[in-house]
Order: C-alpha cells, then structure tokens, then sequence
C-alpha cells in the first residue's frame, strides 16, 4: 500500500474510481517499474476480477506514472501489459473514459484504444419542472428497496449496451452513496429507475433507464421529473447528467424538460485485448 499511495501522489494520477477506494482494488493493481494501473469490471466488486462472460469487459479507472518516466513509452508499455493480463482472466475489451485535461488522455490512440463516443452533460438549472406524481399513466414510483437490486440490475442489463451495464456489486455500493434511488413498477415488476447524486452544490443524476419492453409509456419523463420536483422542493439549485452524444432519444427528453449542454470535453475509449 505504501508503494501505492507513493503512486497516488504523483503528478499524473488518473482516477475515476468514482465510488469505490484505491485501497479496495489493491489487489487488482497491475505494476509496472514505472507505473501503476487498475481495470475492474462494472458487473462485479473487489471480491473478483474475472470476466463475466456476457460483458467481458474491464474499464480503465486509475492510472498512475511516476515523475520523469516518460509518459508515452511508460503508457504503451502499461497498457499492453495490462491488455494481457486482462486477457488471461477472460476480458476481451477494455474501456475508458477521459477528459482533455487527463494526463494520458491525447496518448490513447498509440496504446491503440479508439475513440467510441463523446460524454455530453446537461444541466437543469431549477427553473420550474412540469408537475410530477408518484404515478404515471402507467407506472408505480416508489423508492428502492433492498429486495430490488436483482431487478434494478436486470433493468440495466436490458436498457444499456453492455459496456455500461452495472451489477448488483455496483447498484448496492451506489445506493450507499445516493441522494435519491426510485423504481418504477408495474403490477409490483420494477420496469425501471433513476439514481442520484447529491454534491454539496448539486445533484448529478447517475442512471435514468427504462426496459425496452416498457420505453415510450412516458416512465422515463416520470422518474425524471420527480427528481426535479424533488431537488426543487429542497432547493437544490442545479440537477446534472451525462449523455452519450449517439443517444439522441434521451437527448430529446433532457431538451424538452429544460436540461442544457454545459459540458461536451468528456470522451469514451475502447481496446481491443484479444
Ligand atoms: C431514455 C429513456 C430513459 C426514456 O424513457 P422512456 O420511458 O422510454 O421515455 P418516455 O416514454 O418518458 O418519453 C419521453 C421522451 O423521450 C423521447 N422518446 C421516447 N421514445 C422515443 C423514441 N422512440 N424516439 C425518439 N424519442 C423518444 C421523446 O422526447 C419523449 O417525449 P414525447 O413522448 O413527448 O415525444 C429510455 O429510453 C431508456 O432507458 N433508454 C436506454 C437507457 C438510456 O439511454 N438511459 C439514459 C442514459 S443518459
């Protein structure tokens, strides 16, 4: 651990562990003389590092160098190492999300990772949201329970592409830092849900999905104006979320409740490792 936080304390430091410690993961840190790395997978927590085999996929999320090595050859050398040794334990992509100012983030393309999407986040700045109840034509609103995680999870297996895909390990872990975890329901089967944030000036809305078998019944508008009428009732000034920019469905939704662009410099990378 001590050579660890040597790393930590480095000048370029990657760190998109979001909610889990360094200190977890230690285990899953794959060195190098000159660095330190750590790829983990959503579906799973710290307990195992092995693929799952419907998403054999591990996301890039820290990544130290040490001060005078050199950053290009020091980033090529590691990644492929790491590509490997994620190979040996059934992954077969490699995942990572970067902003412009993130020290490794112009070396992607020669450690060979392709830029998939851009991250756009939007903004709903507190003006009035349209009224909310707790149903919609459709659906029940109701917080989370700890009986919902298996259906939470599988819809979030359905709504999203596998690479984006949480687990039970990553929904139970999030709750634990939530502001806000509502399901909607139908005749008691959770067909979707929205889970927030709260930062001391804000909230960021982590998750919005509906199932697909479920879409266009108007459960997604529901989950989300809830959260805003909640946020506004607690006079939170700001309600943020991220969007892939392909994802022109949830774009429209976000623009026809009054969500506004304050940020597109985030991006989203793949490797191939097999
Ligand atoms: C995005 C999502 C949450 C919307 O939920 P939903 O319950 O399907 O949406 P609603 O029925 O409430 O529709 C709300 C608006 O979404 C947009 N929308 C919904 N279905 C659409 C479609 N087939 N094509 C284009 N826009 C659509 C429309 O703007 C619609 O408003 P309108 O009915 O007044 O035109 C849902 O489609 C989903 O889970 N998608 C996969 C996961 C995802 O992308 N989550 C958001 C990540 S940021």
């Amino acid at each position: 651990m001590k050579a660890l936080h040597k790393l930590a304390a480095q000048r370029r430091v990657y760190d998109r562990l979001d909610f889990w410690g360094l200190e977890e993961w230690q285990a899953h840190v794959v060195w190098t003389p000159h660095s330190a790395v750590l790829a983990i997978s959503n579906v799973h927590g710290p307990e195992q590092l092995e693929a799952d085999p419907h998403v054999p996929i591990a996301w890039l999320r820290w990544f130290s160098i040490m001060d005078g090595a050199s950053a290009s050859a020091t980033a090529r050398a590691t990644t492929a190492h790491l590509a490997e040794t994620l190979a040996e334990r059934g992954f077969r992509e490699l995942w990572c999300i970067t902003r412009r100012t993130d020290w490794f983030h112009d070396l992607l393309p020669e450690c060979q990772f392709t830029l998939v999407d851009r991250l756009i986040t939007l903004q709903h700045s507190g003006q009035s949201p349209p009224h909310a109840t707790a149903l919609t034509q459709h659906a029940l609103l109701r917080e989370m329970r700890d009986d919902d995680f298996t259906q939470v999870a599988a819809v979030d297996c359905a709504a999203f592409m596998s690479s984006l895909h949480y687990g039970e390990a990553w929904l139970r872990r999030m709750h634990r830092w939530s502001d806000s975890f509502v399901v909607a329901e139908i005749e008691g089967v959770v067909v979707g849900y929205q889970l927030t944030m709260r930062y001391p000036l804000h909230r960021h809305m982590v998750r919005l999905a509906v199932h697909p078998h479920a879409q266009g019944r108007g459960i997604g508008r529901a989950l989300l104006l809830r959260e805003l009428t909640g946020a506004r009732e607690q006079r939170i000034s700001a309600l943020s979320l991220n969007v892939v920019s392909s994802n022109t469905r949830a774009m429209q939704l976000y623009r026809q409740l009054g969500f506004q662009v304050v940020d597109t410099a985030t991006f989203i990378w793949r490797k191939e490792i097999s």
